[in-house]
């Protein structure tokens, strides 16, 4: 049987693994990938540390997905050998429980999906992925380009476009990672007045670099105080994943401001009195499905937004995953197979 590689971690808080396994089969409803890139997320930690509840291990992590469709299981349609597709987050859904006929897909109790949570990701040669969950890849983005788009983007994308801003509003990015950088990137080609905040000042030119029209340096002043100077934001999109930097914003939301939680951080501290006085609300908002990945794409090629990334080959996966912890990766690190 013809063999490939993967990266698997076999408990939680254990190492990723480069492990040698028979190429698998699709089965029904589901397409193999060969991956080409598979972009690290911070939510990668989940998988590696354990960090939700009933995970099962071995498990291969990696949920920004691209590469080519190389065979087809049963029962699908729309997908045919050679079509480059992309995979995030939502790894697949049943499409007719309650939630499913709602609309709310991660919500699915028959068929929960999540690429690389609760089936293998794309730190390997190949992925099996359900078809529901494939994106089309637009042919102007290379495999490399697109992997980050398939979380950090889609994520960003689809919390600004339904966060309630309008062109000209002032919205804040706090936090630019993987995720922020591509937050800012975003919210300025919506039209948005964009305010990049991180810590310290070396992120300024890059802040800026990413077209974000003011920068606040979390260190070096109040960024609740300098957002109120402005005017106030209209929505804070926090990236970060560290609870306090995320309440330390709050009081820099306009009347009828939103903070849109995006960063899986520890926890929050809110002032009542800072909420009712302005109708200020506190909104979390996950990836999305695989039509939202592909307006992120388009949406991408037509606005010329690209994640800035730092690529790895898959055999240097634990230098990789080390350079992403370490927050100095600017702004994601991209796995390619080589295939
Ligand atoms: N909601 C969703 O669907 C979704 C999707 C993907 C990821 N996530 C979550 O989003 C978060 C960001 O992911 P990522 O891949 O962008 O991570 P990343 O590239 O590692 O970036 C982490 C960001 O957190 C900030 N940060 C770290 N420690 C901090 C601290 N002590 N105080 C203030 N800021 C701190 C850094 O800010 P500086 O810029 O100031 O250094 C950096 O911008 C993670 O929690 C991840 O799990 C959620
Ligand atoms: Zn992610």
């Amino acid at each position: 049987m013809p063999k490939m590689r993967a990266v698997q971690v076999s408990r939680p808080g254990g190492p990723l693994e480069m492990i040698e396994q028979e190429i698998p089969e699709p089965g029904y409803g589901s397409v193999r990938i060969k991956v080409q890139a598979c972009g690290i997320c911070h939510s990668d930690t989940l998988t590696k540390e354990g960090g939700l509840p009933g995970l099962q291990y071995p498990r291969v992590p990696g949920h920004e997905v691209v590469g080519v469709v190389d065979a087809v299981g049963s029962g699908v349609a729309r997908w045919t050998v050679g079509q480059r597709v992309g995979v995030g987050w939502h790894g697949g859904n049943c499409g007719y429980c309650d939630a499913c006929r709602r609309g709310d897909f991660f919500a699915c109790q028959t068929a929960k999906h999540i690429t690389g949570i609760t089936s293998d990701g794309g730190y390997a040669d190949y992925m099996i992925a359900r078809a529901e969950a494939l994106a089309v890849v637009p042919e102007e983005l290379s495999a490399v380009e697109a992997a980050p788009l398939m979380c950090a983007g889609i994520t960003t994308f689809n919390a600004l476009r339904n966060s309630g801003a309008r062109p000209g509003d002032l919205v804040a990015v706090l936090g630019l990672g993987g995720l922020g950088h591509l937050g800012v990137q975003f919210a300025v080609k919506m039209g948005f007045k964009t305010v990049g905040i991180a810590r310290g000042k070396d992120k300024e030119a890059l802040a800026r670099k990413l077209g974000a029209g003011y920068y606040i340096d979390s260190q070096a002043a109040d960024p609740a105080a300098e957002l109120r100077r402005m005017g106030g934001a209209q929505v804070v999109l926090a990236t970060v994943t560290n609870g306090d930097a995320m309440s330390a914003v709050l009081g820099g939301l306009a009347v009828n401001g939103t903070l849109m939680v995006i960063g899986a951080a520890g926890s929050l501290e809110a002032s009542p009195l800072l909420l009712l006085s302005g109708r200020r609300k506190i909104a979390g908002w996950y990836s999305g499905t695989s039509i939202d990945s592909q307006d992120t794409l388009l949406f991408s090629v037509l606005s010329g937004v690209r994640s800035m990334n730092e690529v790895f080959p898959l055999d240097r996966v634990n230098e990789a995953y080390e350079r992403m912890l370490s927050g100095k990766a600017r702004f994601r690190v991209v796995l390619t197979t080589g295939n």
